[in-house]
């Protein structure tokens, strides 16, 4: 069975499955996007990504509405899932991404988010990006006050650097649970909030954990010592990235993204991988730059 971790007052499986790639281009079929949901169920996922501007068009909450359609054809499950969704991206013409963190707009992306998943509450809202038109704060107090209102039972933000950071753990407090930013193999940036995140108790949803939903399938080529490490092992070298993230660090919690059922199984798979010394050096993370050293 797979391994669970800290999600704010709760266990969830210590992989959790990004949904996007199940509606984001128009090729997906949806029969085989309900047998990944499935498959990821059978094999102990309890943590669901998605975001109301997921999907192939402008259209809003086709991903929501794919992901607890999935769910809901089986029994129990929505008893045991936590579904963090996200608020605060639009989509424009030509399904172009736009930012609204105003707190206007968080009040009522979250309003429709539940309604559509149909929950007494959202279970993990996430504010999906910072909107530099928009003062932070303001942004986080929408944020708050769904919680305080019981829109939302759990507040994460997403995209932050440090600075958001530390202003969201002071306007927040415990109601915030989570950071999801970008780490993987390819992309180490975070590293600073992720340990600010392992000190505060909030968990790191490392988003892209395989390079992306592009990048995933080169992963090999470009992470040559992941491929080394996984070739020794006999394992892919995405499931070599998923037990490397879960290695780093007990605070991170990897969403790969998956539309086929063998994908989010062979994930799952590399959660009771534990990396062994030499695989640990030599995928080592690079030090964090102290302040005023370049990267
Ligand atoms: N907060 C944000 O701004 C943000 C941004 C981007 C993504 N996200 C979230 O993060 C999730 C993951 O990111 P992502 O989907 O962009 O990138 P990703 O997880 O790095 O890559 C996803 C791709 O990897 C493939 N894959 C997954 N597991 C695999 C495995 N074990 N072996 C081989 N291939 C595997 C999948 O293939 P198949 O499709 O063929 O199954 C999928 O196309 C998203 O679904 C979304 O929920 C958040």
């Amino acid at each position: 069975m797979i391994p669970t971790r800290r999600l704010g007052d709760q266990q969830v499986s210590a992989v959790g499955m990004g949904s996007m790639t199940l509606t984001q281009t128009l090729d997906k079929d949806p029969a085989q996007g309900v047998q990944t949901v499935h498959a990821a169920l059978d094999a102990g996922i309890t943590l669901f990504d998605t975001a109301d501007s997921y999907g192939p068009t402008g259209e809003m909450g086709v991903n929501e509405l794919a992901l607890i359609r999935a769910l809901r054809t089986r029994p129990d499950a929505l008893e045991r899932v936590v579904i963090a969704t996200k608020g605060g991206h639009t989509r424009g013409p030509n399904a172009t991404w736009w930012v609204d963190g105003s707190p206007k707009h968080i009040a009522s992306a979250a309003r429709a988010s539940l309604q559509r998943l149909g929950l007494e509450a959202l279970p993990l809202y996430q504010l999906h990006r910072p909107d530099v038109r928009v003062p932070f704060a303001d942004s986080l107090g929408a944020l708050r006050a769904l919680v305080d209102d019981g829109i939302a039972l759990r507040v994460g933000i997403s995209n932050v650097d440090h600075d958001q950071l530390d202003t969201a753990i002071e306007i927040l407090g415990d109601r915030l649970v989570s950071v999801q930013n970008e780490y993987s193999p390819l992309e180490r940036s975070n590293e600073a909030i992720l340990r600010l995140c392992e000190q505060r108790g909030i968990t790191f949803l490392a988003w892209g954990p395989l390079g992306g939903m592009r990048a995933a399938k080169g992963l090999g080529a470009a992470a040559p010592a992941f491929q080394q490490a996984a070739e020794r092992r006999g394992i892919s070298v995405q499931q070599m990235a998923v037990a490397w993230l879960l290695s780093i660090s007990d605070a991170i919690i990897p969403i790969p993204g998956a539309s086929r059922p063998e994908s989010i199984q062979s994930s799952v798979g590399a959660a009771s991988i534990e990396l062994d010394e030499r695989e640990r050096e030599e995928l080592a993370v690079p030090p964090v730059p102290t302040e005023g050293e370049q990267p």
